[in-house]
C-alpha cells in the first residue's frame, strides 16, 4: 500500500466499493499471491466509472499483466463494445485471456502480445478511453501517439503518477524505484499538464492517476 492515503480512509472507502464482476477477486488474489503490479482496487473502480461516464465503446490499454484493470474496464463496455490490450509477456497475456474467457467477456477483449511501442503504429483509432499502465519510461515516448488515437472528448488515463510518493523529492526515505523511472513519470506528468490538446486532473487514487480529456470536437 503506498503511504499516500491513511489506512482508515482507504478502509472506509473500500467498504462502499461495488465490484462489477466476481472474477476480479480471483485475479486480485493471484496478483497478490505473486506480487504482480496490478492497479489498486480503487483505481479499478475509477477506470470502470470513467469508461461508463464517457460511454466508452472502444478502449485501448497498454500493459495487461494478467487482466485485472482490463476486466474493470471491459465490464463497463456495452455488448458490442471492444477493448484492445497490449502485453509483451506471453505467459501473462495467456493468463489474462483465460480470465476474460472465464468472465464471459472473451468476445469483447483482444490481447495483442508483443511490444506496444510497435503495435501503436499499426492500430487505428479513434478510442474513447486509453489506459496507460506499461513501462514508466515509455509513457512520454508514447504520449503523442496515444493522443492521436483518442477521439475528441475521450480520456487518456495513466497509473502510478505518484509512484509510491517518490515523485516528491525527499518524501520517501526507503526508495523502491529507480531514479530513471521516477524522473520519467515526473516529466510525463509535467508534459500532460502543459499539453494544450488536453485538460488533465491528477488524482490521489491508488498510486496516483492522471485523467486527461482530449479537448476539441
Ligand atoms: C503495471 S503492469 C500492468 C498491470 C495491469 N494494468 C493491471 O493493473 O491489471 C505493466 C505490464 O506492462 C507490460 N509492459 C511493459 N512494457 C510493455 C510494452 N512496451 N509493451 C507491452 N507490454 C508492456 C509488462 O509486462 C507488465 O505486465
Amino acid at each position: 500500500m503506498p503511504p499516500l492515503t491513511p489506512g482508515p480512509v482507504l478502509g472506509y472507502l473500500a467498504g462502499m466499493r461495488r465490484e462489477p464482476h466476481p472474477r476480479l477477486r480471483t485475479i486480485a488474489a493471484e496478483g497478490e499471491a505473486e506480487g504482480l503490479p496490478l492497479v489498486y482496487p480503487d483505481t479499478g473502480a475509477l477506470l470502470h466509472t470513467l469508461a461508463l461516464s464517457c460511454g466508452a465503446r472502444r478502449i485501448l490499454e497498454i500493459g495487461t499483466c494478467i487482466g485485472y484493470s482490463t476486466l474493470w474496464l471491459a465490464t463497463a463496455l456495452p455488448a458490442d463494445g471492444m477493448l484492445i490490450t497490449m502485453e509483451y509477456d506471453a505467459d501473462r497475456a495467456g493468463r489474462a485471456r483465460d480470465h476474460f474467457a472465464a468472465a464471459g467477456l472473451g468476445d469483447r477483449v483482444s490481447v495483442m502480445v508483443g511490444d506496444a511501442t510497435r503495435f501503436l503504429h499499426k492500430i487505428a483509432g479513434p478510442f474513447d478511453l486509453i489506459f496507460q499502465d506499461s513501462d514508466k519510461q515509455l509513457y512520454e515516448p508514447m504520449r503523442d501517439r496515444l493522443i492521436e488515437l483518442l477521439r475528441p472528448g475521450g480520456l487518456l488515463v495513466a497509473d502510478n503518477i505518484l509512484w509510491n510518493g517518490e515523485v516528491i523529492p525527499g518524501y520517501v526515505h526507503h526508495l523502491k524505484y529507480t531514479a530513471e523511472d521516477t524522473a520519467a513519470i515526473v516529466s510525463f506528468s509535467r508534459a500532460l499538464a502543459a499539453d494544450p490538446r488536453l485538460y488533465t486532473s491528477f488524482l490521489q487514487v491508488g498510486d496516483g492517476v492522471s485523467v486527461s480529456v482530449k479537448i476539441g470536437g
